[in-house]
């Protein structure tokens, strides 16, 4: 269990900057999640902390070692990738076992390991199975078991469950999360899933462009998006064009909303993040600071809710109710929205 930091890592690629002065510090036993668009250098990062390939300039520590000069092999890390790679020609306890005995561990001790990793991803009874005798989920499995048998000082998992169906992702996750939390294994997870990014992760690092955008909580990284970046990939969100008026009112084309304080915001061109879960269709003691009147233009299905697109002065705003009591709602009434100062953002124009 190691803490995992970069200090200032650039990597290129030909004219491809992959990378741009990354600092990045993972803590001891941490689980963080890596999430952003293709290319934004996911893979590169974790790929410059196994070491497979050097930075241009920066440093990759593990455990607050200078990783330059330490090969592969040396750096304990224990990597699981989206397509499994399971070696075809070995049984599921064969490959578990592959890395201990490439670094001559004895046959007991291998035995004894192989047969407690099977058991902690819940295949003990396909031990002599090959990888084209396992379901997907299961193969998998036993990627993670391998990855976990050499005991790494880190895990680094890269969209390890990307090729897998929903109902599998869902269940291998908090498998995942569960062998992580009982090994206390330092791990890092890529995924463009950000749903799965924020359930399962002590902290979200979202890249953008080869630099890190914003990293908190996952409750940070949702209600606190600090850019317009961040404020658009992570979740469903309201983003309304206006101008910060200063004293917390921002004005639109619909009229002034009052806003949560913002911290060091000077007044212009900004814009106003509202969460389509914190808009209300009712006056409510909280909800009624704010309204703004509009046009149902859409209502969609979501099992447990419905979204309403309802559109006012040229913007669709997204709203989510409970599924209870909507059918009187459909397209072309005319309705008024409720919302919080508190539960409004103002974000910066960049
Ligand atoms: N070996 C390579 N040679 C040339 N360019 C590369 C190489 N590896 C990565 N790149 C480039 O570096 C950038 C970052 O790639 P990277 O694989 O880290 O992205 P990613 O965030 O993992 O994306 P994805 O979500 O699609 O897997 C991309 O522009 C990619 O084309
Ligand atoms: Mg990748």
């Amino acid at each position: 269990m190691s803490k995992v930091e970069l200090r200032g890592v650039t990597k290129k690629f030909g004219r491809t900057t992959a990378i741009s002065s990354l600092d990045l510090c993972v803590e001891k036993s941490e689980f963080l999640s890596l999430v952003g668009p293709s290319g934004c250098g996911k893979t590169t990062t974790l790929r410059l902390i196994a070491g497979f390939i050097r930075p241009d300039s920066g440093k990759v520590l593990i455990g607050n070692k200078d990783m330059n000069r330490v090969s592969v092999k040396n750096r304990d890390v224990g990597i699981v990738f989206q397509n499994y790679a399971l070696f075809p020609n070995m049984t599921a306890s064969e490959n578990v076992a592959f890395g201990m005995k490439a670094r001559k561990a004895e046959q007991g001790t291998i035995t004894t390991r192989v047969t407690e990793l099977l058991e902690m991803v819940g295949l003990s009874a396909k031990a002599t199975s090959f990888p084209n005798e396992l379901s997907g989920g299961q193969q998998q499995r036993i990627a993670l078991a391998r990855a976990l048998a050499i005991e790494p000082r880190v895990l680094l998992l890269d969209e390890p469950l990307s090729a897998l169906d929903a109902k599998v992702r869902n269940t291998l996750r908090f498998e995942i999360k569960r062998i992580q939390q009982e090994s206390g294994i330092t791990t890092i997870y890529v995924t463009h899933d950000q749903e799965e990014a924020l359930a399962i992760s002590d902290r979200v690092a979202l890249m953008n462009s080869g630099r890190i955008e914003q990293i908190g909580t996952p409750g940070q990284i949702y209600s606190r998006p600090s850019t317009l970046f961040s404020a658009n990939f992570v979740g469903v969100n309201n983003l309304i064009k206006g101008d910060y008026k200063g004293n917390e009112i921002f004005r639109w084309a619909g009229g002034t909303v009052s806003a949560a304080c913002s911290c060091g915001l000077k007044p212009g061109r900004c814009w106003l993040s509202i969460r389509p879960e914190k808009i209300k269709i009712e006056k409510t003691e909280e909800s009624q600071s704010n309204s703004v009147s509009g046009v149902c233009r859409g209502k969609i299905f979501l099992g447990p809710l419905v979204r309403l697109a309802v559109e006012s002065y040229g913007e669709m705003f997204l709203v989510d109710l409970l599924n209870e009591n909507l059918q009187e709602i459909s397209t072309g009434k005319r309705m008024d929205l409720y919302f919080a100062p508190e539960n409004t953002l103002l974000i910066r124009e960049e």
